[in-house]
């Protein structure tokens, strides 16, 4: 029987390889250091798929069957990735948020040339409803490559164009890691029986406009008129029947620039008057989404800029986030520059 026509199959650990041998000066560190995630990764989707029943297994709210107090899971998010990650001597430091300060390597191991940023678990509010849920990481080349110190907080405080990897986890029907080294995107779907990420989608492209938007608009009266002024407009009806746009909001963001990368449209977490600055950090949730979505052909912006161009001033900093297909992000700026 012919096999031939058959796209290939590869886990993710060999793409990771063969993405190495396009760069002759790799030495291999940074295959390490994504394997070492993925590890972390493989520990959290199987606790996330337990959820439930860790309550249901547990003998008193807080106590698992093994007399375990039963963590929160963005803390056992953090604590995961910071332990897959902490030994293997290719990074300087790390920042998430769930750390106040940088997260230092022990003194006892090896220092690397680079610097990962996460949050450990996204969409924290729908983790007892079973909705769908995330992880967003990103790697930094540190300032100085050569030295093997801990990694500073100007390591950390880099614009997202600096980024050499980034991208995010959905725990959702099926867990997928959408990563991209600035080549593209890749789509790996984990198959839990042989507990391996396998290449689903390969160059993945964005649609470049779609009628859909997502966006928290319990706080409409919050927003600048500018912005109340655009969202009127993609609820109009017009004759072309491409308005009004459909609404779609999980309230999980990986979730919901998930739907925007792959059907197209806008996700926007705007500054209002309780949320100033917006409420995403830049750092290691939306520096890594533009990343994504800048390499599937989609835009992101503060309103002024591009995402990837802030200089970063603080671990935690907020920013506004509008995301998404070239053409709606340019319609929504239309709107804010007017
Ligand atoms: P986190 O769970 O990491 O704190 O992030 C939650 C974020 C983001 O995932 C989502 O887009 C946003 O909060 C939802 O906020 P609202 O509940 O204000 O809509
Ligand atoms: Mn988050
Ligand atoms: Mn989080």
């Amino acid at each position: 029987m012919a096999v031939q026509s058959s796209p290939k199959l590869i886990t993710i650990d060999r793409h990771i390889n063969e993405e190495q041998d396009l760069h002759p000066e790799a030495t291999g560190e940074f295959t390490f250091l994504l394997h070492d995630f993925t590890f972390a990764i493989r520990l959290i989707e199987r606790e996330i798929r337990r959820a439930g029943l860790t309550d249901i297994l547990g003998l008193t709210e807080n106590m698992n069957v093994h007399g375990e107090a039963v963590r929160k899971l963005d803390q056992f998010a953090y604590e995961v990735i910071y332990r897959a990650m902490d030994h293997n001597g290719n990074l300087c430091v790390m920042a998430c948020e769930e750390s106040k300060d940088l997260m230092k390597i022990p003194e006892r191991y090896p220092k690397g040339k680079y610097v990962l940023v996460f949050d450990p678990l996204d969409g924290s509010s729908n983790i007892d409803v079973n909705i769908t849920l995330g992880t967003i990481f990103g790697f930094y080349k540190r300032l100085d490559p050569t030295l093997r110190t801990d990694g500073t907080e100007e390591d950390v405080l880099q614009p997202g164009r600096k980024l050499v990897a980034a991208g995010y986890v959905l725990y959702g029907s099926s867990t997928v890691m959408v990563y991209t080294t600035g080549h593209g995107v890749n789509v790996f779907t984990y198959d839990p029986t042989v507990g391996e990420f396998l290449l689903t989608k390969r160059h993945l492209k964005m649609p470049k406009w779609n009628n859909q938007y997502s966006v928290n608009e319990g706080h409409y009266y919050k927003w600048d008129s500018k912005f109340q002024k655009y969202i009127d407009f993609i609820k109009t009806p017009s004759p072309d029947k491409k308005r009004p746009y459909s609404l779609r909001y999980v309230g999980t963001a990986v979730a919901d620039v998930h739907r925007v990368l792959h059907y197209g449209g806008i996700f926007m977490y705007p500054a209002d008057k309780s949320h100033p600055n917006g409420k995403l950090r830049l750092i290691y949730e939306a520096n890594p989404l533009s990343f994504v979505i800048e390499q599937a052909g989609g835009k992101a912006t503060n309103g002024e800029i591009d995402i990837l161009d802030i200089v970063p001033t603080s671990i935690h900093q907020r920013t506004p986030l509008f995301i998404g297909s070239e053409d709606n992000v340019n319609e929504l700026m239309e709107f804010l520059n007017s």
